[in-house]
């Protein structure tokens, strides 16, 4: 279909909720997107962190090509052989305090979950978080689905009254509002949707103190830097912290919709049946997907790739950032969570349009941070490709 064809039926038939540019795709090869016409672009967005191995990658492509054949959904009725083999592959890569994992398919319903478990655990009703954080979008299903049985022990989290905001790397300010009322503390190791703005390590680990102190679940939010992103499989990886419950979705099934809920074997112990649950969750092609992605990432040692050309990009941004101070105020990540902060929106959306008509897609995060968040198999090479139009973008 061309692209005018595919803008006038998006127009007509879809809610107009997302602000698009004018491009379509339709395929994707390793760390480049083509349009219908064939042309290529380089991408560092990855479906905003989501492509974790790229495009068509052929591992990932036979195993979902197997499993496609045999069984794509049944339900958790039954039991789902792929759901434990991922999350026994889970409980290799996370610390050894979490042994256990809750599917279900988004980011948002993975935090959704976790400060559900949180509250039921610590029966407890407070909820914190930090301001210019993400979560996630939904609101509003539990406090519509009016039966009891759903509602009773999580009626605190859709009261108005449940959540606090302190501001990030600011420890007197959690200090100010973390009490024993509090359930969870729900935090990003990396701000990515605020702007890739990292935590530093005095005060990751001073909130990781304060909720040991108050016995306050500190719920990680590993939904974007989770599954690799920073060069290790978790973000609190790099600070040496264990968090109570991680929450993580967008890489770890490579393309499929995909959330889970980690925790310890006692926290978890009290999301007994009925607790909680979804249809999809968890099913066979998501779980087949997760194992792929998590084979292929250690069989071809991507956390080491991921490391290495983060850091000589992060270098590169920075050394670009000293020939031009006026424009690029801050370059700030670790592996393949980069924001180069721009003086101005302006600036931001010029280089983003200028970026895309030649070739090279990248994200806008915050207003005037360009975010790389490419796939985690992004090369050295390409890493020049996307400084070269930059670089250019800027002069
Ligand atoms: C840190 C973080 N948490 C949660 C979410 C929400 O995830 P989803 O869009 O899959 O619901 C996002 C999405 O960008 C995110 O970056």
């Amino acid at each position: 279909m061309d692209f005018e064809t595919v803008k006038d039926l998006s127009s007509k038939y879809l809610f107009p909720n997302y602000g698009r540019l004018d491009l379509a795709f339709e395929r994707g090869e390793g760390c480049y997107l083509y349009d219908a016409k064939g042309k290529q672009y380089l991408d560092t967005v990855a479906g905003i962190a989501v492509c974790s191995l790229g495009y068509s990658h052929p591992d990932w492509v036979k195993a979902m090509r197997d499993q496609v054949s045999h069984l794509v959904h049944v339900s958790n009725l039954y039991y789902v052989e792929e759901q434990a083999q991922l999350a026994q592959r889970l409980n290799t890569v996370t610390p050894d305090a979490i042994t256990r994992t809750l599917f279900v398919n988004s980011g948002a319903e993975a935090n959704e979950g976790a400060m559900k478990t949180a509250v039921r655990y610590t029966k407890r009703h407070k909820v914190l978080s930090a301001y210019n954080g993400f979560h996630g979008r939904t609101s509003a299903a539990l406090g519509a689905t009016a039966q009891k049985k759903y509602q009773e022990t999580f009626e605190p989290l859709i009261n108005e009254k449940t959540f606090g905001y302190f501001e990030y790397n600011d420890l007197e300010s959690v200090k100010s509002l973390i009490d024993r009322d509090t359930a969870c503390l729900l935090i990003e190791g990396i701000q990515g949707e605020g702007g890739v703005v990292c935590g530093t390590p005095e005060f990751l680990r001073g909130v990781r103190d304060l909720c040991t102190d108050y016995g306050v679940l500190m719920i990680v939010d590993e939904v974007q830097t989770g599954v690799g992103r920073t060069g290790k499989w978790w973000c609190m990886d790099n600070y040496g912290i264990v968090p109570d419950i991680i929450t993580t979705a967008k890489g770890l099934a490579a393309g499929m919709p995909i959330g889970a809920i980690m925790t310890t074997d006692e926290i978890a112990s009290v999301m007994t049946p009925g607790t909680h649950g979804t249809t999809f969750g968890g099913n066979p092609l998501v779980c087949a997907s997760g194992c792929a992605v998590i084979d292929i990432i250690n069989r071809n040692h991507i956390l080491d790739n991921v490391s290495t050309v983060g850091a000589a990009w992060k270098k590169d941004l920075e050394a670009l950032k000293a020939k031009h101070p006026g424009k690029i105020k801050d370059v700030r990540g670790m592996g393949f969570i980069i924001g180069v902060e721009m003086d101005s929106e302006e600036t931001a959306a010029g280089v983003r349009k200028y970026m895309a008509d030649h070739q090279v897609l990248v994200n806008v995060a915050h207003g005037k941070t360009v975010r790389l968040i490419p796939p985690l198999i992004f090369t050295m090479e390409q890493k020049d490709e996307f400084m070269r139009a930059f670089t250019a973008a800027l002069e």
